[in-house]
C-alpha cells in the first residue's frame, strides 16, 4: 500500500517525482477557473475520504479542489462526527473505510492513530497533519521554494520559534531534498532530537542556533509558524509567548537573511505575533503562493498513492 505518511518514510525520488508533477500539473491549469476539470482526469471514477479531526482551512479545501479537479467525488469528515477511536477502534474504521473510498486523508491528533489506521486500511492513507509532522505542507513549500529560486539543494534554511509539527516535516525533508536547517527558539521548545539527527545522517547541516539575528545571518529561506499549535493547551499560551517573543520574524530580523531570501509560514498565522505584518506581505514573502502549491502538491501526492 502506498501511504503517504512523512516525508522520510518516502523515497527522494518519487519525492522529487511528485515536485514535479505539481510542477507540470500547475503549469497545465495556468488561467482555467478554478472549478474547470483537468484535461486527463486521472481520479475519475474515485471517492476521496478527507477526515478532520482538527480545524481547517487550507488542507480541507486544496485536497478537496485538487481531489474534484482531477475527477474524484469527495467526502469531508468531521471525526468528532464519526466513531472513529470512540465508538469503534480506529482499526476497525479503517477497515470499513476502505469498502467505500479510494483514499483516505485525516488530520489528527496523536500519531498513533495516523499509524493504526494506515495499518489496517487497504487503501492509500495521506497524514494532514498529527500533533508530530506536516508532510503536505512542506511538499508544498519545497515546491514553492523551487518555483522562486531553483532547487533547494545546499541552501539554508532557518526556522525561528517553536520546534513543532510543522518543523519536523522540514527535518524530515532536509534530508531527503539535501538543505541545511538553522533551528532558532529556546531551549524549552526545542524539537526532538530525533528529527535533527535523522537529517545529520542523511548529510545535511542542521544547526540549533539561540540568537536568531546569526541564526538568520546567510539564509536562503526563514520560516516560523504559530506559537501556540491546536494540539497545545491553552494554559501554556503565555509562557510561550513570553519564550518565543524573541523570535519574533520582524524587518529587523529578516534583514540579516540573504537579500533575496524568501520568507514561509503554511498560515493560519497570528499576525505581529510570530511574525509581522510588515514581513508576511512584504518583499521576502511568498505566503501566498505557499498556500496556493498545498493545491498542486496534494494533487501529485494523491495521484501517486493512487499510481495514476
Ligand atoms: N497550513 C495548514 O495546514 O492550514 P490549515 O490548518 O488551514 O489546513
Ligand atoms: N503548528 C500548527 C500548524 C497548523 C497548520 C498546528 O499544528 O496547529
Amino acid at each position: 500500500m502506498t501511504h503517504f505518511l512523512d516525508i522520510h518514510k518516502t523515497d527522494p525520488q518519487a519525492l522529487r517525482s511528485m515536485i514535479d508533477s505539481a510542477r507540470a500539473m500547475k503549469m497545465a491549469r495556468d488561467g482555467l477557473p478554478k472549478a474547470a476539470p483537468d484535461d486527463d482526469l486521472p481520479l475519475a471514477g474515485r471517492m476521496v475520504a478527507l477526515i478532520f479531526e482538527k480545524p481547517s482551512t487550507r488542507t480541507r479545501v486544496s485536497f478537496d479542489v485538487g481531489a474534484r479537479q482531477m475527477g474524484a467525488e469527495t467526502l469531508v469528515l468531521s471525526g468528532s462526527e464519526m466513531q472513529l477511536g470512540h465508538g469503534e477502534t480506529i482499526a476497525d474504521t479503517a477497515r470499513v473505510l476502505s469498502r467505500y473510498v479510494d483514499l483516505i486523508m485525516i488530520r489528527t491528533f496523536e500519531e498513533e492513530a495516523l499509524l493504526e489506521l494506515a495499518d489496517h486500511a487497504t487503501v492509500p492513507v495521506i497524514n494532514g497533519l498529527t500533533n508530530r509532522t506536516h508532510p503536505c505542507q512542506i511538499m508544498a513549500d519545497v515546491m514553492t521554494y523551487e518555483e522562486h529560486r531553483g532547487p533547494i539543494v545546499g541552501k539554508k534554511v532557518v526556522w525561528c520559534g517553536d520546534g513543532n509539527n510543522v518543523f519536523a516535516s522540514f527535518a524530515h525533508a532536509a534530508g531527503q531534498f539535501g538543505f541545511d536547517l538553522t533551528f532558532s527558539g529556546p531551549e524549552t521548545l526545542d524539537p526532538e532530537r530525533e528529527f535533527l539527527e535523522l537529517a545529520r545522517s542523511k548529510g545535511s547541516r542542521v544547526e540549533i542556533v539561540r540568537d536568531p539575528a546569526s541564526a538568520v545571518s546567510g539564509a536562503d529561506l526563514v520560516v516560523t509558524d504559530t506559537w501556540v499549535s491546536m494540539h497545545d493547551s491553552q494554559t501554556t499560551k503565555e509562557r510561550r509567548h513570553n519564550q518565543l517573543r524573541p523570535y519574533q520574524v520582524n524587518e529587523e530580523l529578516m534583514a540579516h537573511a540573504k537579500d533575496d531570501a524568501l520568507f514561509m509560514h503554511c498560515l493560519p498565522a497570528h499576525r505581529d505575533e510570530e511574525a509581522t505584518s510588515a514581513v508576511m506581505d512584504g518583499p521576502h514573502s511568498v505566503i501566498l503562493d505557499e498556500a496556493e502549491n498545498r493545491l498542486h502538491a496534494q494533487k501529485a501526492i494523491m495521484r501517486w498513492c493512487l499510481g495514476v
